[in-house]
């Protein structure tokens, strides 16, 4: 491992930290791969051996989440990570002729960073911030209702120093490395800042306020959903793992699995 002794310290210290949070180390996996992507900008192998060590699990458990997940980059983004949302609403609202744009005036593709190391491209699927369609992020920040012509200003500023604010939230953005830290649960402050619910997202409050409507109450009676079979109720032993559901069933055919 080559992390530095003092790296390695300040690290453990922080794995520490995030490990006593949960009730079985293994569940802090996902804050320990932000943790490691905060020090060196992706998931090194180092940063994996270090999860793996903290967690007392192997190396290839921990590759296997860190690959499942996108969040987590295995080759270096820029010091600002720019998403392009290109899901349904997004992509009929614009999105996918911005990320087109935006890909070739920046002249990188997905998960590729300029080379003065300042901004990668990302195509993202839905952000849940569907009625600011088209939507980018900035390390994971909102810019709402993007154009092609806007999208390409933001980037040329970031590229250039100049200080861009996201739509709503914070008054400053974080870099990649920063806002990582902050997905491994060490808050920076800036969470409650600037504009959180936009006008588009309380529109529908907007109307119920006016018009009377409540959420039904959480204590009427409602009908019970059925109670679950008990195992003694089910007639049979139960199934043991890797055994076919019956004796005419082949293990993994599409009649045993619907069984
Ligand atoms: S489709 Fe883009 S935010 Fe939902």
């Amino acid at each position: 491992m080559t992390y530095g002794p003092e790296v390695r310290e300040r690290l453990e210290r922080d794995a520490k930290e995030i490990i006593g949070r949960y009730p079985r180390p293994r569940s802090a996996l996902l804050p320990l791969l932000h943790l490691v992507q905060s020090e060196e900008g992706h998931v090194t192998e180092d940063g994996i051996e270090f999860c793996a060590e903290q967690l007392g699990i192997t190396p290839a458990q921990v590759t296997g989440v860190a690959t499942f997940y996108t969040q987590y980059k295995h080759a270096p983004v820029g010091e600002y990570h720019v998403g392009v949302c290109i899901n349904t609403l997004c992509a009929v609202m614009g999105g996918d002729q911005i990320w087109n744009e935006l890909s070739e005036h920046a002249g990188v593709g997905h998960d590729e960073a300029t080379p003065d190391g300042k901004v990668s491209l990302e195509r993202i699927e839905c952000n849940a911030a569907c009625d600011f369609a088209p939507v980018m992020m900035v390390n994971w920040e909102f810019f709402d209702n993007m154009t092609p012509e806007k999208a390409k200003q933001l980037v040329d500023d970031l590229r250039s120093g100049k200080q861009v604010l996201p739509s709503r939230g914070p008054e400053s953005l974080a870099t990649w490395k920063e806002a990582s830290r902050v997905l491994a649960g060490f808050p920076d402050g800036r969470a409650g800042e600037g504009l959180q619910a936009g006008p588009e997202s309380l529109v529908g409050l907007k109307l119920a306020q006016e018009r009377g409507w409540e959420a039904p109450r959480a204590d009427v009676e409602r009908e019970r959903p059925e109670e679950p079979v008990k195992a003694e109720e089910m007639g049979s032993t139960p199934q043991e793992p890797g055994k076919p559901v019956s004796g005419e069933v082949k293990p993994g055919s599409q009649e045993g699995r619907n069984k």
